[in-house]
């Protein structure tokens, strides 16, 4: 049992076993392997390491990655795919150049590539999220990475595939047009206008090869991005019919070290997604169109603990250690209150991916002695193992406190049923630094329904890290905090703790 504090909030779910908000789609567990710092080399690559497999893959970060269960993974990039030439990273190794790679100003040696990171995702059980280069290069060779990865074979590049031991198609499903297109740091930066055209020809010509697969268009960077709105509302006008998603970045920081603002930042992504759910909708009835354009949250994490080091960095070496962010304890607070927003819009969000994976702002951090669990792992790896079901729609009683975002309650929470397997999850943080919480919910038209486990990640200090040194300074324990009596459940929120109750018939 958690050490009680002397307040006592209180809190309710309200809770009807009819009213759903959607299925989650697995998706939305997704995560992003860039070339960038150490996440390829060194993180899930390294050859010779003690920790690689005969093909250089780190088995410690596969098993990791495993351990969360991470249904897709994005790939190359980020800012690094609009200046990336994918032909360059293909074929025998000794033929592949080197190249100045000016997203974050490195080498990049193209060791490992394409075909290297299609078998990776075989080992780890993931699927790819692949994003074209739509910043200096265009719909050409979109096209023809299309027909690289996707084609049967009697063609230039799908022979080329062949050639380099793919004999059957990739069948790559998902596919990005473009990086954060919005962004003046973007190699090949555009208007909304531009980008908007471009977008709508790439996803043509390149669901002209494969008809199968669904498109991803860039939506804004972030909501303070000036062109927010008008950037989404002008790319869909002009890419509609070959858009199938929309895509949302965020990153949050504390550099003002106000944790009760930080753990705001959650209302601020709630936010963000109805608005843009709002603005999808807005250009649907403008088309008098019956599609719907779904949500992609393909960049959310904490992001800014290495900026200051990063602003240090050597020029032009090879993979340096770079974005390492070193997570804390309130952190993963905010992690675990992004998930759930992510999933109390699940019937919108199909996709999202927790940036990034491994060493480059990670829940998975590597060294030559091997690889550990950072804070913010463990939300990401409970909701992906627990979060699956429908999501049903609560009415959430909790007191609030006022922050930069307005109105924020001390509690975050979602519930997810499984009927299938007779189960119910909660996920619960309570924002709350000082005082516990107790939460109820009315569990009566879940007859028989008794708790399985409650799981809670709480410290004393929100600034605790895991490190190489202590890698388990912050971890799950499971209490006994949670108990179903006469149909309500009642659990005991430690002040500043995540937690997973989970019931089971
Ligand atoms: O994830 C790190 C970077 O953040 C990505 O490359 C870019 O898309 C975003 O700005």
């Amino acid at each position: 049992m958690a050490k009680k504090s002397k307040k006592l909030q209180t809190a309710q779910i309200c809770i009807d076993r009819d009213f759903e908000i959607s299925p989650v789609d697995e998706r939305i567990y997704g995560s992003f392997i860039e070339h960038l710092g150490r996440a390829v080399y060194e993180g899930i690559y390294q050859p010779g390491s003690k920790f690689a497999d005969k093909n250089g893959y780190r088995k410690d970060v596969a098993k990791l990655i495993k351990e969360i269960g991470v249904p897709i993974v994005r790939y190359p990039g980020g800012n690094f795919v609009s200046g990336f030439r994918w032909e360059d990273s293909v074929g025998p190794r000794e033929l592949r150049p080197s190249r100045i790679e000016l997203a974050w100003n490195v080498i990049e040696t193209n060791q490992f590539g394409l075909d290297e990171f299609m078998k990776w995702c075989g080992l780890v059980n993931t699927q790819p999220m692949m994003a074209v280069n739509l910043g200096t290069r265009g719909i050409d060779d979109a096209k023809n990475l299309v027909e690289y990865c996707n084609f049967k074979g009697g063609t230039l590049y799908s022979d080329m595939r062949i050639r380099n031991g793919a004999k059957d198609p990739y069948n790559i499903k998902l596919w990005c047009l473009g990086n954060e297109m919005d962004g003046p740091w973007q190699l090949g930066h555009q208007t909304a206008e531009e980008y908007g055209l471009l977008a709508s020809r790439a996803g043509h010509i390149m669901k002209l090869v494969d008809p199968t697969i669904e498109t991803v268009a860039c939506g804004s960077s972030g909501l303070t991005m000036p062109t927010f709105g008008t950037w989404e509302r002008t790319v869909l006008e002009r890419s509609y019919d070959t858009t199938d998603y929309l895509s949302l970045h965020t990153y949050y920081g504390n550099g003002e070290n106000d944790t009760p603002n930080f753990l705001a930042n959650s209302v601020a992504m709630d936010r963000f997604i109805s608005e843009v759910v709002s603005v999808c909708d807005y250009v649907k009835a403008v088309k008098r169109s019956k599609k719907t354009i779904n949500l992609s949250f393909d960049e959310w994490n904490v992001w800014y603990h290495s900026n200051e080091q990063d602003e240090k960095l050597e020029k032009w070496v090879q993979h340096p250690h770079q974005l390492e962010d070193v997570y804390n304890f309130e952190d993963a607070l905010l992690v675990g209150s992004m998930l759930i927003t992510l999933l109390r819009h699940a019937d919108r969000v199909k996709i999202a991916c927790m940036a990034q994976l491994v060493n480059v702002i990670a829940p998975i951090m590597t060294s030559d002695t091997g690889a550990w669990r950072q804070t913010i792992f463990y939300p990401y790896m409970h909701a992906s193992v627990y979060g699956r079901g429908t999501v049903l729609n609560t009415v959430v009683k909790s007191p609030s406190y006022e922050s930069k975002h307005g109105d924020a309650p001390y509690l975050d929470s979602v519930v997810i049923a499984d009927d299938e397997h007779e189960s119910l999850t909660i996920f619960a943080v309570n924002k709350n630094l000082e005082e516990d919480m107790e939460m109820t919910c009315d569990l009566r038209q879940y007859q028989g329904y008794k708790v399985a486990e409650h799981i809670l990640l709480t410290h004393d200090d929100v600034k605790a890290e895991n490190t190489e040194k202590n890698p388990d300074n912050v971890k799950p324990v499971t209490v006994k905090n949670s108990k179903v009596e006469k149909g309500i459940l009642s659990s005991l929120l430690p002040a500043k703790s995540w937690n997973v109750i989970r019931l089971t018939k």
